[in-house]
Parts: structure tokens; C-alpha cells; sequence
């Protein structure tokens, strides 16, 4: 008889194989950033299923769909204060290069994962195979923009090349999707970003920008699934089985 549990799609897989590479690095105690999107989504999964078993950590969430998903699992969750830093943040990113320079955001959780992350000690990636690029910008560029300074904004991106596009809802395409702080999404089309670092710099020029979603010089390492092996890649380093490695990488 057929299984009534729906297969996970090969993607899926990827992340799950991921997640897990990352729940076995986390150790008692710890305090975590909880990542946002779908492979995430797996890591707290799982985390809480170790919680549940007797697993001590605390963490925060960087979106309120992440905080429901922790709450529901059984993670205990702790506010933001002054003060905090994290033992560990695990997310998954949109695309990442060779120096672990990513794009982040197609979740639209880009500004909290940015706060968190780089509260954070350790950032660690897990991300499917598709995500590894040579060069980042074919995933369309997602930034964090105030209501009211749109039209602005649309035009300084428009002049460094970023073809923008405003975010619209899934679920209603008339309507403009908007962030967990209540901000618009903008996803910008540059094909190719030959200088992430340039670029995220004049992006901080631009008024009503709050965020952008460039991640550079905050993860640590990413365990990325090669030819159905997890591997642990570090900025400018050979891929590594994360077999090898019984701590954190
Ligand atoms: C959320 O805003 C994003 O930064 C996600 O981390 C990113 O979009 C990856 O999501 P998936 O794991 O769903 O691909």
C-alpha cells in the first residue's frame, strides 16, 4: 500500500541532511539565533526534537513565523535585550559564494537576520545544493525599504542598476507584502554582483533603506549538501566532509 506520508522532494532532502549536520554541533547550553525560510524551518524542527529529549538551549527567533515554529516545538525562546550574544546562529541563505558572501531575504526576514547574526558569535549556513553560486545576484536582491521613502529609493536603485522590483503578497498580488517590522520588501535584479562589498556600501548611502540583504564577513562556515554529502565550506577553503568534524567547524 502507497505511504500517506508525501515523499520529500530531493530539495527538501538537501536541507533536512543540512539541518542535521547543524543540530549535532549544537551543545548544551547554548544560546541560539534562530534562523528564517524553509531550511531553517528543519534545523528548529529538529533542534526541538532534542529539546523535547532533554537538549538545554535557549533562543530568539529572527521572524515571527520562526518564533511560532520554536514556540510550537518546544524551544524556549528568549527577548531581545541589551546584552545578549549568541553561542550560535544557524540560517539558510538564498545564494553563497566561495567567501561565504550571501544574499539573504527571500523570506523577507533579512533585517532581523542581520541584527541576530551579527550579535552572534558563530554564523552558520545550511543551505541545499543550488544555493552555492560563483558569483551572487542571480537570486534577486532583497532590501528592507520605509513605506515612505519608496519612490526614492526605487529611483537610486534604478541608477546603480538594480532593476527593482516592489514585493508583492503571495497570496494577493495586488498587494504589496510587507516585513515583520511593518516595512516594504524591494528585490533588486542585478544579475551579477561583481563587488558585494561596493555595492553593500552604496546601498547604505540610500535614505529609507533600512536594510539590505548582502551578508559579508558574518558567516563562519556553511554546510552545503554536494553530490548528497553534507560538506563543510569555509571563506576561500576546500569543501570538507562535515563527518569530520565533531564540534562546530
Ligand atoms: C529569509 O528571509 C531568508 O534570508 C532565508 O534564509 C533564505 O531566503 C533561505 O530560505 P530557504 O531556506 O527557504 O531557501
Amino acid at each position: 500500500m502507497a505511504s500517506l506520508i508525501p515523499a520529500l522532494s530531493p530539495q527538501e532532502y538537501e536541507k533536512q541532511l543540512a539541518a542535521a549536520a547543524a543540530v549535532g554541533w549544537v551543545r548544551e547550553g547554548m544560546l541560539l539565533g534562530l534562523g528564517t525560510g524553509t531550511t531553517a524551518a528543519h534545523f528548529i524542527t529538529q533542534l526541538g526534537e532534542k529539546v523535547r529529549n532533554g537538549l538545554k538551549v535557549q533562543g530568539t527567533a529572527t521572524s515571527l513565523a520562526s518564533e511560532a515554529l520554536a514556540r510550537q516545538v518546544g524551544i524556549p525562546l528568549v527577548e531581545p535585550r541589551r546584552g545578549l550574544t549568541f553561542d550560535l546562529a544557524v540560517d539558510g541563505a538564498d545564494e553563497l559564494d566561495g567567501q561565504l558572501r550571501l544574499i539573504k531575504g527571500g523570506g523577507g526576514a533579512l533585517l532581523r537576520e542581520k541584527v541576530l547574526e551579527t550579535a552572534s558569535r558563530y554564523l552558520l549556513v545550511i543551505a541545499d545544493s543550488s544555493k552555492v553560486v560563483p558569483v551572487l545576484g542571480r537570486f534577486p536582491l532583497p532590501l528592507e525599504v520605509v513605506p515612505f521613502a519608496l519612490p526614492w529609493v526605487l529611483d537610486a536603485l534604478e541608477q546603480l542598476g538594480g532593476a527593482p522590483v516592489l514585493r508583492m503578497r503571495k497570496d494577493d498580488p495586488a498587494a504589496p507584502a510587507y516585513s515583520d517590522q511593518k516595512n516594504l520588501l524591494v528585490d533588486c535584479h542585478f544579475q551579477q554582483i561583481a563587488e558585494p562589498e561596493w555595492l553593500a556600501t552604496q546601498l547604505k548611502t540610500i535614505p529609507g533603506i533600512v536594510e539590505h540583504g548582502l551578508f559579508i564577513g558574518l558567516a563562519k562556515a556553511a554546510v552545503v549538501i554536494q553530490g548528497g554529502v553534507a560538506q563543510v565550506l569555509k571563506p576561500g577553503e576546500a569543501a570538507r566532509p562535515a563527518a569530520e568534524f565533531a564540534e562546530l567547524p
